[in-house]
């Protein structure tokens, strides 16, 4: 069956790619063209309006430059924001707030005015670019996203080509209704901006999942291969600008962007004056200029291209600026000739262009979520300080000097600077960092996060857990979790750092008439998963109250919306039904933790009177229902068996559960590989009872998951042994990982309590941690442990107490390692 599935796949991927590209880039190369253009037209504008308005040329370089002072300060808030509040809101702001700004610039008056205008400039610009690159994350899996990459920056250079004659006809209008050419060329370049930033809200998509104009096969696909990818970086998630400017990835990336930014923003600033110098018209001076950009964008694609398909990113890069400080060295040395001066700043704006794409690739493979953003946003904004100096360098030599030569070959040096750095960072990397894997040689995205974990240093196979052991015997089974979970770092080479929490429990509530402390989300909300043990003690606190007060606050706000639950009968444990051996009965329950059945819409009216009225309602939303399918599917088709059961109730519950059983039949289609079925909760209970062999995966929704999730353990044993995972499949916040059992006051204290459940709970995290080896040998050491009585708690039939037991599956661990 994997055969089939593998040709099918990467023809989806290149349908799917295809798609997203032609819906996404020649819209968002729009947005940078006309954004480009209206950084740069400056440097034409220059020719009029620095006399008319009496700006010295330093004063026009520091203005220049000035704009990125307000891109700098708030590009990486904006990235952030951008991260969080997505991009069709974002970028649309960006946009609308920029063509403002930009049409104001007709109205300088002297150079106080002008810093001002490109300061504001900056401000409202931070983030764009930072933030397209964050986005096309969203959306190209890693060996697709330098060309991807490539294509939105070529939009750049195709600014200065396409831009750089149109800006010098625009400057022909001079005088018409009284304005200056320069005040034309302000006003016709900035309207455009405000008008995309209105179509930016209607027509970009968030992320692949709100991407109506794809196929669920597609988009489940995409969604599936991203998430997958995020999966394997294990950086931190959420970064804040400090940590990331400690991080020597960022700071060498940032140096290396520095001298790109210093050539490219010369070109684009100096270029026309440079040309200009050599005594050319205005007009012949915008299709001069043209010929750098042309190079540089034809060039730019090509090498990201080879760049993609060889999986290279640092040599590609480094080469480039070397080319770019080559070609300065002919522009210094160029004189009077323009052949010479042309080919020197051909060579540089192919160099820096073309060096970006490969960069770009990089810290995406290194950071996700809001680290990415973070870094990102300071990547970018240290280096297109590049930008402000640049021009300010050229722009004092120019003074001082009295021609272009000297600048240009500081322009080189910094070019020759960044080279040198990438190839730092190639040799640092080569022994701590992944290499790109392509998914087209795997048959399946899960192997390719093995690959690219598989490639990590063993030293960055660090994990922090949240550790919780809340109330009764959680205090007594969470310690065995440990001792296991310790034992299984020492055989299988990983670190972890266990940080207790005493929180959410009982006697906290108690101390503090909370069960939470207000900032427990900063606490634990960075940690790479929680363990936790049970809560509740209803001698102390209503069970509503410490429930509710924690467990349901972690799934709910770390969206944790997938309940795994493993039903499996294990060797040694009697089986309550009859006839049914270990190998019998091995399935999953997923069930939907979020939504459904289970909302808090809905009311009472009339309390206590004839006309008393209850309601409350079931929630399904599409987001949530394929959200939980996908889970499913994805989990079916990584089984042997390759089978889903859907629970259902369409027949009483005649409005929800048929639409629940529509985007079964939607999604199941991505899933060709899978064979399903769909049962009513009622005969479905009965059957998990009489026929459990014939399930493999079950999915459902909230309330029946519920139900089936404590009937599934029930009938492969005692509850003592049952583990479960509350998964935020993303990964953007911690997973949570317990028993199936609670505080179980009326064993507490006594030392009897079956750890297994909980040590269970430590292999499945494991495992979502990608520590597949060391779980699959705790559940081994399990079943060991289970088959001699002497090792086992009096709840499966034997008469060791709780850490007699747990010792005893750390030392099996050992040997099953041996
Ligand atoms: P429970 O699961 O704690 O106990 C049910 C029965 O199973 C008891 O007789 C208990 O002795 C036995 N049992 C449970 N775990 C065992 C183990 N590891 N080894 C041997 N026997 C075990 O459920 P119960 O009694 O309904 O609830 C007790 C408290 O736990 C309540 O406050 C409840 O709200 C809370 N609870 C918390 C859960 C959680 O934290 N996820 C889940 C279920 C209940
Ligand atoms: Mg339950």
């Amino acid at each position: 069956m994997s055969d089939i599935a593998k040709p099918d796949d990467s023809a989806l991927e290149k349908q799917a790619i295809r798609k997203i590209t032609w819906r996404l880039i020649p819209f968002l190369m729009l947005l940078y063209f006309v954004a480009f253009l209206d950084r740069i037209n400056v440097g034409f504008a220059a020719l009029t309006m620095n006399k008319e308005v009496g700006l010295t040329p330093q004063m026009f370089g520091l203005g220049s430059g000035i704009f990125f002072l307000g891109y700098f300060v708030f590009e990486v808030p904006s990235t952030i924001i951008l991260h969080k509040v997505g991009a069709r809101f974002w970028i649309g702001r960006v946009m609308f707030t920029w063509g403002l700004v930009s049409i104001a610039m007709a109205f300088t008056r002297g150079p106080i005015s002008f810093y001002l205008f490109r300061f504001l400039l900056g401000l409202a610009e931070a983030g764009f670019f930072p933030g397209i690159i964050l986005y096309l994350s969203y959306w190209f899996p890693s060996h697709h996203r330098s060309t991807v990459t490539a294509m939105f920056m070529a939009a750049a250079p195709a600014a200065g080509l396409i831009g750089s004659p149109i800006s010098g006809a625009l400057m022909q209008l001079n005088g018409l209704l009284s304005l200056s050419g320069w005040q034309w060329l302000f006003i016709a370049e900035g309207l455009p901006a405000l008008v995309l930033g209105l179509i930016t809200f209607h027509f970009l998509s968030d992320r692949p999942a709100d991407a109506v104009w794809l196929t669920a096969e597609e988009r489940n696909w995409l969604s599936q291969a991203i998430v997958q990818e995020q999966a394997a970086i294990k950086d931190p998630r959420s970064y804040s600008a400090l940590r990331a400017l400690a991080d020597w990835k960022v700071i060498a990336l940032s140096l290396a962007f520095f001298g790109t930014s210093v050539g490219l923003y010369t070109i684009g600033f100096w270029a026309p004056l440079i040309v200009r110098g050599l005594g050319f018209s205005a007009m012949n001076v915008g299709f001069l200029v043209a010929i750098p950009n042309l190079i540089a964008v034809i060039g730019m694609v090509l090498w990201s291209r080879h760049s993609d398909r060889t999986g290279e990113r640092y040599w590609h890069a480094a080469i480039a600026c070397l080319i770019g400080a080559v070609g300065m060295a002919v522009a210094a040395r160029a004189g009077s000739s323009a052949t010479l001066a042309i080919t020197g700043l051909s060579l540089t704006a192919f160099g820096v262009s073309a060096a970006k794409p490969p960069l770009w690739s990089l810290p995406t493979t290194f950071f996700a979520a809001t680290a990415a953003a973070a870094s990102i946003g300071l990547i970018n904004s240290l280096g297109t300080l590049g930008g402000f100096a640049g021009p300010y360098m050229i722009g004092s030599a120019n003074e001082t000097g009295g021609n272009f030569s000297r600048g240009l070959y500081l322009v080189g040096g910094m070019l020759i600077v960044s080279a040198l750095t990438i190839v730092a960072m190639r040799f640092a990397h080569k022994t701590c960092c992944p290499r790109i894997v392509k998914p087209e040689r795997c048959s399946n995205m899960l192997e390719v996060s093995e690959k690219i974990r598989a490639s990590r240093d063993q030293a960055s196979r660090s994990y922090k857990i949240a550790v919780i052991p809340g109330d009764g015997i959680g205090k007594e089974v969470v310690p065995e979790g440990l001792r296991v979970l310790e034992a299984a770092a020492m055989n299988y080479g990983f670190n972890l750092q266990l940080d207790e929490f005493y929180f959410a429990s009982c006697d906290y509530y108690l101390k503090h008439g909370k069960m939470l402390p207000d900032d427990w989300k900063s606490q634990i909300g960075r940690h790479d998963a929680i363990f936790f043990g049970a809560v509740g003690w209803p001698e102390k606190v209503p069970d509503h109250i410490s429930l509710w007060g924690s467990l349901i606050q972690f799934r709910r706000e770390f969206d944790q919306y997938v309940n795994l639950r493993p039903v499996r009968l294990m060797p040694g444990v009697p089986c309550p039904l009859a006839g049914r051996f270990p190998g019998d009965i091995d399935f999953f329950v997923v069930r939907e933790n979020t939504e459904g059945e289970y909302s808090s819409i809905g009311g009472r009216i009339f309390p206590g009177t004839d006309r008393e009225v209850v309601i409350q309602e079931t929630v399904m939303t599409r987001v949530g229902v394929d959200r939980i399918l996908n889970f499913a599917f994805n989990l079916a088709n990584r089984r042997e068996k390759r089978h889903l059961t859907s629970a259902t109730k369409s027949n009483g519950i005649s409005i929800t559960m048929p639409y629940w059983d529509e985007r079964v039949e939607e999604i199941s289609k991505a899933f060709p590989a899978v064979t399903w079925d769909k049962y009513h909760i009622d005969i479905l209970t009965a059957h998990f009872v009489l026929n459990p062999d014939r399930f493999d995966v079950v999915v459902a929704s909230n309330l029946f998951g519920d139900i089936l999730s404590d009937l599934g353990p029930a009938c492969a044993g005692t509850i003592g042994i049952a583990p479960s995972a509350n998964i935020n499949p993303e990964r953007r916040y911690p997973s949570l990982f317990e028993p199936v059992h609670g505080s179980a006051p009326d064993i507490a204290g006594k030392g009897i309590a079956n750890p297994i459940g909980q040590i269970w709970s430590a292999a499945m995290m494991l495992d979502h941690l990608g520590e597949t080896e060391a779980a699959a040998a705790i559940l081994k050491a399990i079943e060991v442990t289970l088959m001699d009585k002497s090792l086992c708690t009096r709840d499966v039939g034997g008469n060791a107490d709780t850490s007699t037991a747990g010792k005893a599956i750390a030392s099996a661990l050992a040997s099953i390692r041996a």
